[in-house]
């Protein structure tokens, strides 16, 4: 029998395991293995950055998506998704409504929508970076060549995020059709970095087919990659996709997977996400107290709100961005956090 609290201690110190470990460690926690995890984590995370949590201003900005993902609730072939798109006069007053709370990042997210050229997403970029120069702007809009990702860099794009969503080729191809592969997305991972973003991977946990020894090669690759961000939700169906009646991720299992990474890597942000907040009311919260350090609330009008659904019960999609900014500084002041306006940016170990 493996001592998993040993190979918590190596985790710890080398910050790595082999793939059988992890399995091991992943089939073997018992509840006080898991509460010993857990404290590392938070004291890593302490350790690092304080009991400050990074905030983002999530904006998402349209909702059209030319990719038929089998577990995403805006694929195209979801045709009873209500599509829309913010203009631009709404994604600068989505800004100004979060910088006046206090945002200094904008994290502009959309489906893989083929209306925007390069051009425009530019002209969105700079229409940022003119009124708020001081934010930082993270895009999260899927695949592009080379060229493209750095025109956006060049513009003034400070951070990319792009889950690898599995890094098991045959799993990737369970979840995805033909059309999307997995070396391509491991391309653009790749590219980004070279090109200089702040890069932020991840994946769903509980995604459908998904096994031990596809997360212990999910964790490998998160450390050979090594993204500044890494973005770590449970998988919730959504009923109108292929996956409606698949299970869930669990709670549990997102949090010790948290906690994992959190040792991996010390001084990676890691947010609390809205899926985990979906599948626990005090979801987001168990997420900080397991080795997290940012929260990325809404900022998107409340119009559009429920019509960005990617999973089914998707939180706060009623509330307005100031609701959400004081209900998280509420529930972070409760577990004795607190929200912070830095822009949070990657920073070398403490
Ligand atoms: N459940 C949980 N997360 C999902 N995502 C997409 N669909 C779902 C779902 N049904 C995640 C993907 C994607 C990110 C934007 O949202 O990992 O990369
Ligand atoms: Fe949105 Fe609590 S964070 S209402």
């Amino acid at each position: 029998m493996v001592n998993i609290k040993n190979l918590i201690k190596q985790l710890e110190e080398q910050r790595i395991l082999s793939k059988e470990e992890f399995i091991a460690l992943l089939s073997n926690l018992s509840q006080e293995d898991k509460e010993f995890l857990r404290e590392r984590a938070q004291l890593t995370a302490k350790k690092q950055f304080d009991n400050k949590i990074y905030t983002r201003g999530l904006i998402e900005f349209t909702n059209y998506c030319k990719n038929d993902c089998y577990y995403c609730g805006i694929r195209k072939s979801n045709l009873l998704a209500e599509r829309y798109r913010l203009t631009n006069e709404e994604i600068i007053a989505c800004c100004k409504e979060g910088y006046e709370l206090g945002f200094h990042t904008f994290v502009l997210q959309g489906g893989e929508d083929g209306s925007y050229s390069d051009d425009d997403i530019i002209t969105i970029i700079k229409m940022i970076k003119k009124d708020y120069p001081d934010c930082a702007i993270t895009l999260s809009i899927g695949e592009k060549s080379y060229d493209s990702y750095q025109r956006f860099h060049e513009a003034g794009a400070d951070r990319y995020l792009l889950r690898h969503e599995t890094a098991n080729e045959e799993h990737y191809n369970k979840l995805h059709p033909k059309t999307l592969s997995l070396p391509n997305r491991k391309r653009c991972l790749k590219e980004l970095k070279e090109i200089g973003y702040q890069v932020g991977a991840g994946f769903m946990v509980g995604s459908p087919y998904q096994t031990l020894e596809n997360i212990a090669e999910d964790l490998i690759f998160i450390k050979e990659l090594s993204p500044e961000m890494i973005g770590i939700g449970p998988f919730i169906p959504h009923h109108q996709t292929p996956f409606a009646k698949q299970s869930r991720g669990t709670l549990e299992q997102t949090l010790v997977i948290i906690s994992i990474l959190r040792l991996m890597m010390p001084n990676a942000l890691i947010p609390a996400t809205t899926a985990l907040g979906t599948i626990d009311p005090n979801g987001r919260e168990m997420g900080i107290l397991h080795g997290a350090n940012v929260v990325m609330p809404n900022l998107s009008p409340t119009s559009v709100r429920k019509k960005y659904e990617l999973y089914d019960n998707k939180i706060c999609t009623g509330d307005e961005a100031a609701e959400c900014r004081c209900c998280l500084e509420r529930r972070m002041k409760k577990i004795g956090y607190e929200l912070t306006s830095d822009r949070g940016d990657f920073k070398p170990e403490v």
